[in-house]
């Protein structure tokens, strides 16, 4: 029988004890995000982000661009942003609009505001094992989850799909500073059934609905499904969850998985900035 890793209920959790926390303080952390365009995906998990903020006693502003905006206007804003003695972490949304360069939006913000952990000193950082001011939320997330239940990472493969910047890439770093095994998949990989099939725990990041199958998981594995997919107003995961779960040992439901540890892993990481920030 599978056991369901319940994000939403460990989110809850973390997001209980922090409010606790913050209740303590004089000043609440506070959380700046840039949302640039209309993707209605980022404009949802925008709003998911800023109610679970001010639930939970974070001051959090969205700063709203146009779809056409220019770099400039967006670097000077975050410039503007890193000088504020008010704000302890500052998050773009991302996907940006394609006259923008993200690396450079990205490159601009503090390290120590850092709050999604994408900055390249803290990337470096955390490639060497070495604690950055913030850990990427997803991958945060997905760890915190795997730890809550007890899964043992160590000489373990962990098969990844998906090489992003924002899951995949820092993922498969903090599985290595864990000692997993890790290998990362990706839209030119030509055998990814036969890797799969050899995954202790399998994590796919892929964002189409279903494709991972019955045929392509080792029996007693962990799954985890980063993907969401919506299809006629239906969320959807990556993995063909009704089909496959009987066979794992562990599985992560979508909605209810890993959305809920990511949006938990930013709001701690703004509270450990805030509490940094005002030390020094
Ligand atoms: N877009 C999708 N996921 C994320 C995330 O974790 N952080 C940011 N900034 N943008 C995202």
């Amino acid at each position: 029988m599978t056991t369901i890793l319940d994000g939403k209920k460990l989110s809850a959790k973390i997001l209980n004890k922090l409010s606790e926390e913050i209740r303590k303080l004089d000043k609440k952390p506070s959380l700046a995000v840039i949302l640039v365009g209309d993707n209605p995906a980022s404009e949802l998990y925008v709003n998911l982000k800023k109610k679970a903020a001010e639930k939970i006693g974070i001051t959090s502003t969205v700063l709203t661009y146009p779809q056409n905006i220019d770099e400039k206007t967006v670097l000077d804003k975050i410039s503007e942003l890193n000088n504020d003695k008010n704000v302890d972490a500052i998050l773009v949304q991302l996907p940006l609009p394609q006259q923008i360069n993200s690396t450079n939006i990205i490159q601009a913000i503090s390290p120590k505001k850092d709050v999604d952990g994408f900055t390249p000193e803290n990337i470096g950082k955390m490639s060497i094992g070495v604690e950055p001011y913030a850990y990427p939320c997803t991958p945060k997330g997905i760890l915190t989850l795997l730890e809550e239940y007890k899964i043992n990472l160590q000489g373990k493969h962990v098969v990844i799909i998906g090489r992003s910047n924002i899951v995949g890439k820092p993922l498969a770093q903090m599985l290595l500073n864990k000692d997993a095994t890790v290998t990362i998949c990706h839209s030119a990989t030509t055998n990814l059934s036969d890797i799969t099939k050899t995954a202790d725990i399998l994590i796919s990041a892929v964002g189409k609905p279903k494709i991972i199958k019955k045929d392509m998981i080792k029996n007693n594995s962990v799954i985890v499904d980063v993907g969401t997919s919506k299809v006629d107003g239906k969320i959807f995961g990556d993995v063909d969850f009704e089909n496959l779960s009987e066979l794992t040992s562990y599985i992560t439901p979508v909605p209810g998985g890993v959305g809920p540890m990511t949006i938990a892993s930013l709001l701690v990481n703004t509270y450990e900035l805030s509490k940094r920030m005002r030390k020094n």
